[in-house]
Formats: C-alpha cells, structure tokens, sequence
C-alpha cells in the first residue's frame, strides 16, 4: 500500500512540520478545528498573524490518516509569510497534486483547506474583521469547556 504513495507525503507524514500549538487565547493567533464526516478525523491548525498581516507562526495537530497528516504539515509550510488572503484562497487541489494523493484521499485535503479558512475566519472574529460567517461549507469542531464533549457544527456553504 506504502508504494501508492508519492514521497511526498511519506516525507511530510514520517517527519511532520510545525506539530504542536499555540495559546488559542492570544489575541494574535487564530484556531481552526475541523473534522472529515467522512471518515471522523479531526485536524487543528492554528495561525499566528503578525502586525503587518502576515502568518508569521504556524502550527497543527491532526488526528487522522497519513494523508490527512501530510497535507496539514504541508498546508503549514505553504501558508507561512503569506497574507491571510493568500492563504484563504490555497484550495485542496493544489495540496492533492503537490502530494500526488489517490482520489480516495481528496477529502483528507479538504480538511487541510478547511482547517485554515477556519483558523483564518477564527483570528478575524477575533479581530471583529469578519466580513461574511457564512460563506464556505465546512465544519466547525469545538470543544466545549464545561464538558469536555467534542461538538461538530456544519456550515453548508452555497
Ligand atoms: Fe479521513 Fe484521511 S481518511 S482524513
């Protein structure tokens, strides 16, 4: 099976870039948790945005498949130095081709560009910069503090 896939996504999946967080409270770092309904895993990625603008500091933690592994650590070496317009634009097709991933595996992608409109829509409420709530389908996981309970809140997007 290993030899279905490309290099690539052995090299990102075998030694992962930027594993880890960042304080979600911080007024400058913006949070992204979705999850795959497809297959139930979950990806976290979270964007530090330095005063001009730009993602200075990326990081991700993911619970899922290799692909969906590969493609958050490639997604946080592709959207470090970028504007977060920039960065909301990468699609998941650019990621499943740089990785070579089967059609199968497309929707592991998805959560890699899922993961990052979240964690930039997450800094600009922050920010009170968030211009439309609803534009884009995905899902929101989060969790809740009292409970501990992982909650998934899906945003059909037209
Ligand atoms: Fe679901 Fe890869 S199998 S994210």
């Amino acid at each position: 099976l290993a030899r279905a896939y490309h290099e690539k996504v052995i090299s990102h999946y075998e030694s992962p870039r930027n594993v880890g967080s960042l304080p979600k409270n911080a007024p400058d770092v913006g949070t992204g948790l979705v999850g795959a309904p497809a297959c139930g895993d979950v990806m976290k990625l979270q964007i530090r945005v330095n005063e001009n603008g730009i993602i200075s500091d990326v990081k991700f933690k993911t619970f899922g498949c290799g692909s969906a592994i590969a493609s958050s650590s490639y997604m946080t070496e592709r959207v470090k130095g970028l504007s977060l317009e920039e960065a909301g634009k990468i699609k998941n097709t650019e990621i499943a081709k740089e990785l070579a991933l089967p059609p199968v595996k497309l929707h592991c992608s998805m959560l890699a560009e899922d993961a990052i409109r979240s964690a930039i829509r997450d800094y600009q409420k922050k920010r009170g910069t968030l211009k439309n709530p609803k534009q884009s389908g995905y899902i929101d996981v989060s969790q809740s503090a009292a409970t501990g309970e992982t909650v998934a809140t899906a945003h059909p997007g037209g």
